[in-house]
């Protein structure tokens, strides 16, 4: 089972770290930060130089889960994760079907970024088939999606 971390976040081990660690709970995984890659715009002239998207989405291609983590940057996503995104123009015959993709946002108070951050991802799931699992934005969420991806049941419910 390959596990990856794609985070979105400026902070290697910030907030949104924290989340993916209570969520993989134990479990082994791989971090990508966003940061640490250079990934140009869309239509972006690198004047000939490869920038690293095709690295990083080769390691989405290989892997089982995909946790996406995003803070709340002006009640949106991070600029890091929407650039990656708008990139997957790049690949649509990237062979992603299958893969069970959860989301983490965190933000102080986001409530008014997690509609459509959530419509974001949900839609680049759909369109390449990966199957969305679920959001978690606190701590008390990222327990019960780590029991959704060890497919655990919770006592009481
Ligand atoms: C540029 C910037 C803009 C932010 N805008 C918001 C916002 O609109 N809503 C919000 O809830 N938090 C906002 N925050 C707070 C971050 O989402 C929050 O501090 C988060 O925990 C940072 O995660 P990290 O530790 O992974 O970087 C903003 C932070 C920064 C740096």
């Amino acid at each position: 089972m390959r596990r990856i971390f794609l985070n979105g976040s400026m902070n290697i081990d910030g907030n949104t770290a924290r989340l993916a660690k209570e969520v993989y709970q134990g479990l082994d995984y791989t971090h990508i930060n966003l940061a640490e890659h250079h990934i140009n715009q869309i239509g972006q002239d690198s004047g000939g130089q490869q920038d690293d998207f095709q690295k990083v989405i080769e390691q989405l291609i290989m892997a089982d889960v995909i946790v996406i983590g995003t803070p709340v940057y002006w009640s949106s996503m991070t600029g890091y994760l929407k650039t990656f995104i708008d990139r997957f123009a790049d690949a649509l015959d990237a062979p992603l079907a299958g893969k069970r993709v959860f989301l983490l946002i965190q933000g102080t108070a986001p409530d008014d970024a997690i509609p459509y951050i959530t419509n974001v991802i949900q839609h680049l799931c759909r369109r390449f088939r990966m199957n969305y699992m679920g959001l978690a934005t606190n701590s008390k969420e990222t327990t019960k999606l780590h029991n959704l991806m060890v497919n655990k049941k919770e006592k009481g419910r």
